[in-house]
């Protein structure tokens, strides 16, 4: 028996990266997963690798995430697990959303409509269902960077530390039905879209981790699973960071103890 045996796991944002990761994964322990991307060829691939199905679906629109959800309930009659994974990443992002003064009105509004209006609109439409069904797991991805301050991606860090909210919200009105909404903030992840924009960057975040080696998708998907399993049948509202300690240690310090 796997897992996540017999659930229905949406995964929005599956078609790449941590997604896609975590799609296989719970595919492998044994969940019904449907991979739901703005990708849409992207997101069959990985879907024919792991034996589900793939959706498309825009995290911006209202309307696309209202009708994702009801065609998982139609296809499969309920929803057990949501990993609400798509966000606003990419090139584009990360090099216009700058400081406070500098970062677009435009950036803000669409990095908050990307990354928690549809992560606010999913849980307004599943949550219902999963009600109906006795419960559910919602996985939230969050980030460090919302948990913390830096010169730069203010819209992005921004809307992670409102993912973080919006994850107790959730727990504390629906915990009593059974369902746990609980969220992720991960640390540099080596994903493939991250090694093309800047080849650089694993050397780097690996000065700033405690840990011997930089993080990979499959790192976070193992803590989807665990949220998604029975495994952790206790933990609701809660913010786990995966980041090989890095937000609990300080580079410069480590450099001076190098150094004696
Ligand atoms: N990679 C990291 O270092 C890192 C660190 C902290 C948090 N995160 C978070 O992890 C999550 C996944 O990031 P990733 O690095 O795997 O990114 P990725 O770019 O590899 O994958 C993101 C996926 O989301 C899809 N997507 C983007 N916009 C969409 C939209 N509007 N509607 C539907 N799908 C859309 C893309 O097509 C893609 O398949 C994001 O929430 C990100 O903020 C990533």
């Amino acid at each position: 028996m796997g897992r996540v045996e017999g659930r229905i796991a949406l995964v929005t944002g599956g078609a790449a990266g941590i997604g896609r990761a975590t799609a296989r994964t719970l595919a492998r322990e044994g969940a019904s997963v449907v991979v739901a991307d703005i990708d849409l060829d992207r997101a069959k691939v990985v879907a024919e690798e792991i034996g589900g199905e793939a959706l498309h679906f825009d995290a911006t629109d209202a309307e696309s995430i209202e009708a994702l959800v009801a065609a998982v309930v139609d296809r499969h009659g309920r929803i057990d697990v949501i990993h609400n994974n798509a966000a606003l990443v990419g090139p584009d992002a990360w090099f216009t959303d700058g400081s406070v003064i500098d970062t677009s009105l435009e950036m803000w509004d669409r990095a908050f409509a990307t990354n928690v209006r549809s992560i606010f609109l999913m849980c307004k439409f599943a949550l219902p269902h999963m009600v109906r069904n006795g419960g559910g797991s919602i996985i939230n991805m969050a980030s460090v960077g919302g948990l913390r301050g830096s010169p730069a991606l203010t819209a992005y860090g921004t809307t992670k530390a409102a993912v973080v909210g919006l994850t107790r919200f959730v727990a504390a009105q629906h915990g009593k039905d059974g369902v746990r909404c609980n969220a992720i903030a991960p640390g540099v992840i080596r994903t493939q879209q991250l090694l093309d924009a800047v080849p650089e960057l694993p050397v780097r975040a690996l000065e700033g981790v405690a840990s011997p080696r930089v993080g990979e998708p499959e790192d976070i998907a193992n803590m989807v699973l665990f949220l998604a399993s029975d495994e952790s049948a206790f933990v609701n509202g809660e913010t786990y960071r995966v980041d090989g300690g890095a937000m609990a240690t300080a580079p410069a310090n480590r450099t001076l103890e190098t150094q004696k």
